[in-house]
């Protein structure tokens, strides 16, 4: 029993750390790698391997390990986002996806904006790997649907040209200057009366969730400490003339959603 007890305990060990290990290297080790090699210059410097790598983004998308990583909120976020689009007039009108993400939040997304009467659903993303992955997703919505290589901080994108701007989980990667930056480019394309929908990490209201989150933020993703306070989106939006806010917080407040609307 006791010998039982020890291999299990052995196994389970050596598998939570080799998968933290694989994460380490994929995301921050490699930031660290290009940090040293002086290769953090251009515009997708930020951007881990997992990524921008076909083969790494097959790999890793696959919606029990991206649920899992959202500490099995991923579904209830992705809810809060499409029940507003639900309610959303989007007839005739072009939506955004700002930066592709894994799991099933692009197809959701885009079904509830077409549910909405939208005529087009744009992703756009840094990344040509990326769009090309969403793209093969979504086959079923190719009509409805177009992708473009672009920049989240400096989009293409006319201003006020989309009704509603779906950006998930993509603040807490970028550097902090940047953060604002795309937070202006998500406003700026946004259309008097659209609505920003931002997927977030928020700080946690138990001590036990926020020491973990704040190591894994330290060990993982250290641009996103800063979203618990000098980089809450919330107050740079709230600081937009007249844009109006909504905060949605779930699992202990350890994520958000927060739905920006744009003064008609
Ligand atoms: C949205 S975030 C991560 C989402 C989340 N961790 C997930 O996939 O479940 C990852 C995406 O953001 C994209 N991205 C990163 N920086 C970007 C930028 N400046 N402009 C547009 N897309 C960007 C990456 O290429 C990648 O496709």
């Amino acid at each position: 029993m006791t010998a039982w007890f020890s291999y299990t305990a052995f196994a389970v060990t050596v598998v939570l750390a080799s998968t933290a290990l694989f994460f380490f290297t994929l995301t921050r080790g490699a930031l660290l790698m290009r940090g040293f090699a002086g290769r953090l210059t251009h515009d997708a410097a930020h951007v881990y391997p997992i990524y921008s790598n076909m083969r790494l983004i097959r790999l890793i998308d696959w919606q029990p390990i991206i649920s899992a990583i959202l500490l099995f909120q991923y579904s209830n976020l992705v809810s809060i986002i499409v029940h507003g689009l639900n309610r959303d007039n989007l007839k005739g009108k072009q939506i955004l996806i700002t930066s592709c993400a894994f799991g099933n939040v692009m197809p959701r997304v885009t079904q509830a904006a077409i549910d909405s009467g939208a005529s087009k659903v744009l992703v756009a993303d840094i990344i040509q790997n990326e769009l090309d992955h969403a793209e093969r997703k979504m086959t079923v919505y190719a009509g409805k649907t177009a992708y473009a290589q672009d920049n989240a901080i400096a989009m293409k994108q006319a201003d006020s040209s989309v009704s509603a701007n779906v950006m998930f989980f993509l603040l807490h990667e970028l550097p902090n200057d940047l953060k604002n930056e795309a937070i202006k480019e998500a406003m700026r394309v946004l259309e008097p009366g659209g609505k920003l929908y931002l997927g977030e990490f928020h700080r946690p209201s138990t001590w036990v969730l926020r020491a973990l989150s704040w190591t894994y933020f330290k060990v993982f993703e250290p641009y996103g400490l800063s979203l618990w306070n000098t980089h809450d989106p919330v107050l740079q939006l709230q600081a937009m003339p007249g844009v109006k806010c909504e905060r949605h917080t779930v699992f202990f407040d350890n994520f958000q959603v927060i739905v920006a609307t744009k003064p008609a």
